[in-house]
């Protein structure tokens, strides 16, 4: 047979037609004599049922397992029972691959899931979840690509930190010291130089040793970097970004959206400009909260959902504190001890999306802020040049892949936006 003959589970529509799919069996029972299988592939499910008395020929193994993969034959019946209106009488059935005792039954705990995430990943809620992140991500590209953006591969492999030293993996590479990148900024910053807009999409690398639901160790990162843009500019780029994304998600994926329980006409109808508060707006919205949290410090945890949960769009907080920031962020001119920054947040108490701002030009200054830091300024000569040959105020953002479709699909944890989600405790399968 070749492939043009098989049809996916979503195009069994017409009634009376004569149907052949491939997939893999999601439930079977067997009920008054007859067999029913659900069949599964990537676009969906579909009852196929076979009557013996109906059609003789057709031999179904009695012990056939949950996740076999098969091929069956049938013809398309209406049953206004069946989920798609569509069940199929069985003509014809093959087995490709048998499966005995698949590992993961009903109400299995957690960590037996994550355990067998590999054979988990087949259950729809996943399966669905990784098709709305692939298209995020051809969402995103679509994005850059029609604003001029130019995309660049920076590398995964570096020899200096961007995010500061507490969440840094370092290894050995031969005979000194690399780390795995925890952002690809610096690189983007010099790349702006040849190329003028650009944007990365790579994997960044944190060395969290807190558990919490929206911290993974490995994450998806989808950096942009501007020549001649403010923090003003560079805001407009993230909600101009942000908003198209969850617009094409409803758009192109509405079922599946709301299959994972979220409404469709939400996302789209979130739309440019979001609102924006300082942080010290956002520590007075924190203290009437209740919460109790110093002026000047970072956001905690309790904090962030408080803030986030007292807002039912995305929104910014700009101006933080120069001394929660790293080095290479801007300094307020017009705001002594404040620096150009902001963070995209989501609401519905999900928080921190992106972070973004103005990068500092000012050489002393950063190699200052490099040493307050604890690093050596010598590991960033060549970011230093950047400032020294040709320097243009330039700003820039990341935006956490596994953090966004974590919001728009309301998903419990971020782990659940990952295929195989690397946290604390968890390095396999
Ligand atoms: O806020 P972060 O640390 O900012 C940077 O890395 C900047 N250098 C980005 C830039 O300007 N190019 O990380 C950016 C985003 C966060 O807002 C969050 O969405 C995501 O990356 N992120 C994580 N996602 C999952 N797990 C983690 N441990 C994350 N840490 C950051
Ligand atoms: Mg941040």
């Amino acid at each position: 047979m070749s492939s043009e003959e098989f049809v996916k589970v979503r195009n069994v529509r017409v009634p009376g037609q004569t149907y052949t799919i491939r997939g893999w069996v999601y439930r079977k029972r067997i009920h008054g004599g007859a067999t029913f299988i659900v069949l599964r592939d990537e676009t969906g499910i579909l009852q196929c049922v076979h009557h013996p008395k109906l059609n003789p020929q057709v031999k179904i193994p009695e012990n056939l397992g949950i996740e076999s993969s098969v091929v069956i034959t049938g013809q398309a019946k209406e049953d206004r029972r069946a989920p798609s209106g569509i069940e199929l009488e069985v003509t014809g059935f093959q087995l490709i691959g048998p499966s005995h005792m698949f590992p993961i039954t009903k109400d299995q705990s957690v960590e037996v899931l994550l355990d067998n995430r590999h054979l988990w990943l087949r259950s729809r809620k996943l399966t669905q979840i990784m098709q709305i992140k692939a298209e995020v991500l051809r969402a995103a590209r679509e994005w850059f690509y029609d604003h001029g953006f130019t995309e660049t591969f920076p590398p995964i492999l570096v020899g200096s930190a961007c995010e500061g030293g507490a969440t840094l993996f370092s290894l050995k590479y031969f005979d000194r010291m690399a780390y795995l990148s925890q952002s690809a900024q610096l690189y983007l910053e010099a790349l702006i130089f040849s190329l003028g807009d650009v944007y990365s999409v790579t994997p960044s690398f944190r060395a969290e040793k807190s558990r919490t639901v929206r911290h993974l160790t490995e994450y998806w990162h989808i950096e942009a970097e501007s020549p001649f843009k403010g923090l003003d500019e560079i805001m407009q780029v993230e909600e101009n970004l942000f908003s198209h994304i969850c617009n094409t998600i409803a758009e192109k994926m509405p079922d599946t959206v709301k299959a994972l329980g979220r409404n469709p006409d939400y996302l789209a109808d979130i739309k440019p400009p979001f609102k924006r508060i300082t942080y010290e707006e956002a520590v007075n919205i924190v203290h009437e909260h209740g919460i109790d949290m110093e002026f000047g410090t970072d956001f905690g945890a309790p904090a962030e959902r408080a803030l986030s949960n007292h807002f039912d769009k995305p929104f910014f907080i700009y101006r933080y504190p120069e001394k929660i920031k790293p080095f290479y962020v801007k300094r307020d001119p017009d705001y002594p001890g404040f620096v150009l920054s902001a963070d995209l947040m989501a609401p519905e108490g999900y928080g921190e999306m992106t972070t973004g701002g103005a990068r500092e030009e000012d050489l002393d200054s950063i190699i200052e802020r490099i040493k307050a830091e604890g690093f050596d300024p010598e590991d960033y000569e060549w970011y230093l040049d950047l400032r020294r040959y040709g320097s243009v105020p330039h700003a820039g953002f990341g935006l956490g892949a596994e953090r966004l479709v974590w919001w728009l699909l309301k998903l419990d944890h971020i782990r659940d936006a990952c295929a195989f989600p690397r946290v604390l405790n968890r390095v396999t399968p």
